[in-house]
């Protein structure tokens, strides 16, 4: 087993279970012989989860796995995935229920119902193709959380084009690697956003990352805080003045069950962002399925509201496909938790009475640091299930929601997944599994997953080593789009003789065979649940003129999970190192990747510990990172480096 976050240490003495309420259980969606299911014919359940979708042409064969690691699902059957999460509830009767409560952050408020999300949807996908976007090309888009945003995902699914949703807090560099990496003919964006009650630009962003974007033919502006743009007549076109002039008749067309649905990218351990490629029947259906087990969700009864953002993963398989697809009535809210009051979140539970509130770590903590009386001074008796994801969860932090926010009775369901992975993979089932705090416990009913050691061998009870899934699942990734390579060698190569995959997770079993996560193994940092990797802040830091070398790892950190802590050498005698020079590299990083790898901290030091081979020992640094006694040293080149790192930052150098 590889290094390990000694912050998640408390993970590993921590026994309190909570079994469900018999209430609760009683009326659960799943029940513990799901797992039998599962187990017993893996393709037969799935087949059965799939008839949760609408399907144009039914499959024919739910799974060929015989191009591994690149997965087939419901292999021959159609279906539109938009048409599924949207005009078929309309159908079924259910037009004039809400779909999405909108909650702006100055306090507007929009709520649109399944009919008239279906009319925005058709208006926004015949806009797309006015403009002469065909099935299979990409779209970038770039907006807040407005509905807009949902609006734009689910017309480029309606048409087969693929939307690449790049987070609203990248820099204008990462936007365009990303517009240029799946050669994007429309970017869809705003004219800014909202945030702490103040309007920041984000089409002048969009502007200086698309000068020169040989794809680009149009850019399609969002207006939401009405400030004033320069718009080029050539390119720019406002989105009202585009779909809003269009039909809202249209008809969805049924694409293959592997038709490309969507790209996301996401840190890998080099500097260059993956392209995740996600496909169109099986995606929709683990999502839709774990929405519908794991959050026990109750369609026309339940008002659910997951606070991640449509730019990251969460938001789309749980705020856009999965949710949508079993026509929940969800909350989704355009602004920072602290605007304009630190009780933000509980008055939007109170006032929509949330029953379903899936949220992050980091908040949760940041919720704890603002104090108990905050979400006190609410009404919260609506909510019966608490919902977390993104990193690891400490104990203190799952008894702290469970006792606060869910008044000590809501089920907490800790989920663990990735980008890659899709969907929810593991994950207690509320009304069904005894929790435990700060364990995901168990795969779903349907997936497997099994934690190894270096040989790829199963270890007992009690140990400790990698998390892997060893059978494929339906939303698994397709690829890295352009890149097979990189696929087959980032996740397939680990474990290449037992066909696993590598998630780049350490894991341990409890005595029970619980799986308890800790924390990536890889060069990735997970900050605030957001995942960066070493290599990127690194090379953000050397473009910069003053730095020679750097160094980046994440250092445990009692908010935010890891913080990032840079280790610099700088060039010559060009600069001092003093405060101001540290301030403009952390400044530097902002403006090259985006505020979210802004370092907690810079060090300036006269060498990087490496081994002969000249890698970096993280490990050592993470030690200095964490005022730890440094570890081992004897695999450095020159074992006097720790001193000297050790000695200079003592004497303040
Ligand atoms: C990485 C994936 C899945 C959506 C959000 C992040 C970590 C995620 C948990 C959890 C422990 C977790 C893992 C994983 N992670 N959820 N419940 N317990 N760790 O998606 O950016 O693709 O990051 O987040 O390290 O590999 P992502």
């Amino acid at each position: 087993m590889t290094e390990q976050s000694p912050g998640l240490s408390n993970l590993l003495t921590e026994n309190r279970t909570f079994p469900p309420s018999a209430e609760f259980a009683a009326q659960a969606n799943a029940t513990a012989e799901w797992y039998e299911r599962g187990d017993a014919d893996r393709e037969a359940f799935w087949a059965e989860q799939a008839e949760r979708l609408t399907w144009d042409t039914k499959w024919s064969r739910v799974l060929d796995w015989s191009g591994a690691p690149f997965a087939k699902w419901f292999v021959g059957g159609k279906l539109n995935v938009a048409y599924n999460c949207v005009d078929r509830h309309v159908e079924a009767g259910h037009g004039d229920q809400v779909a999405i409560h909108w909650v702006g952050e100055p306090g507007d408020t929009r709520d649109i119902t399944y009919a008239q999300l279906k009319d925005d949807v058709s208006r926004a996908a015949n806009a797309l193709l006015s403009l002469g976007v065909k099935a299979h090309d990409r779209v970038a888009i770039q907006l807040q959380m407005i509905p807009e945003a949902i609006v734009a995902m689910l017309a480029c699914a309606r048409i087969g084009a693929l939307h690449s949703v790049v987070f609203g807090g990248f820099s204008p560099a990462a936007l365009r690697s990303r517009v240029d990496d799946a050669a994007a003919k429309i970017v869809i964006t705003s004219d800014g956003q909202f945030r702490r009650g103040k309007a920041a630009p984000m089409k002048a962003n969009v502007d200086q990352a698309l000068e020169g974007a040989e794809s680009v033919e149009k850019v399609i502006v969002v207006r939401r805080t009405g400030e004033d743009v320069p718009m080029d007549p050539e390119r720019d076109v406002w989105w009202h003045d585009l779909v809003d002039a269009q039909s809202p008749e249209h008809t969805p067309e049924a694409f293959d069950s592997e038709h490309p649905l969507f790209i996301l990218y996401t840190s890998g351990t080099t500097g260059r962002p993956k392209g995740i490629l996600h496909t169109s029947g099986g995606y929709l259906t683990q999502v839709a399925y774990t929405h519908h087990v794991v959050f026990d969700h109750k369609p026309g009864r339940d008002v659910y509201w997951c606070t991640a953002d449509i730019g990251w993963v969460t938001g789309h398989s749980y705020i856009v496909y999965g949710p949508l697809a079993n026509r929940v009535t969800q909350v989704v809210y355009e602004g920072t938790p602290n605007t304009p009051h630190e009780g933000r979140h509980w008055e939007i539970i109170q006032n929509y009475k949330v029953s379903i509130y899936y949220t992050a770590p980091t908040l949760i903590r940041t919720f704890m640091k603002w104090g108990d009386d905050i979400p006190a001074q609410y009404d919260l008796s609506s909510l019966r299930v608490l919902g977390s994801v993104g990193e690891p969860i400490n104990p203190e932090a799952w008894i702290w929601y469970r006792e606060h926010i869910g008044a000590g009775k809501a089920p907490v369901v800790d989920t663990w997944w990735q980008t890659e992975t899709g969907a929810i993979m593991i994950s207690p089932l509320p009304g069904v599994t005894a929790t435990k705090p700060g364990s995901a416990q168990t795969p779903l009913p349907g997936i497997s997953a099994i934690v190894v050691d270096d040989t790829g061998k199963e270890v007992p009870h009690g140990g400790g080593g990698y998390l892997v899934l060893d059978k494929p699942w339906p939303s698994m990734l397709r690829g890295i789009w352009g890149d097979d390579e990189r696929f087959k060698e980032t996740y397939w190569s680990r474990f290449a003789d037992q066909g696993y995959y590598f998630a780049g997770d350490g894991a341990k079993y409890d005595d029970d065979g619980d799986i308890w996560l800790l924390g990536r193994v890889d060069d990735v940092m997970n900050v605030s649940g957001h995942r960066i990797s070493t290599t990127e802040v690194e090379s953000a830091l050397v473009s910069h003129p003053t730095v020679a070398e750097a160094a980046v790892v994440g250092a445990t950190d009692p908010t935010t999970g890891q913080g990032i802590v840079a280790f610099v050498i700088l060039r010559g005698n060009a600069v001092d190192g003093g405060e101001e020079a540290v301030q403009e590299l952390r400044n530097h990083v902002a403006k090259e990747i985006g505020p979210i790898a802004k370092p907690r901290q810079i060090m300036v030091v006269p060498e990087l510990p490496k081994t002969r081979s000249g890698k970096i020992m993280r490990r050592l640094l993470r030690d200095v990172a964490e005022n730890r006694q440094i570890g081992d040293v004897t695999t450095l080149a020159d074992s006097s480096v720790m001193d000297l790192i050790s000695a200079g930052l003592k004497s303040g150098k």
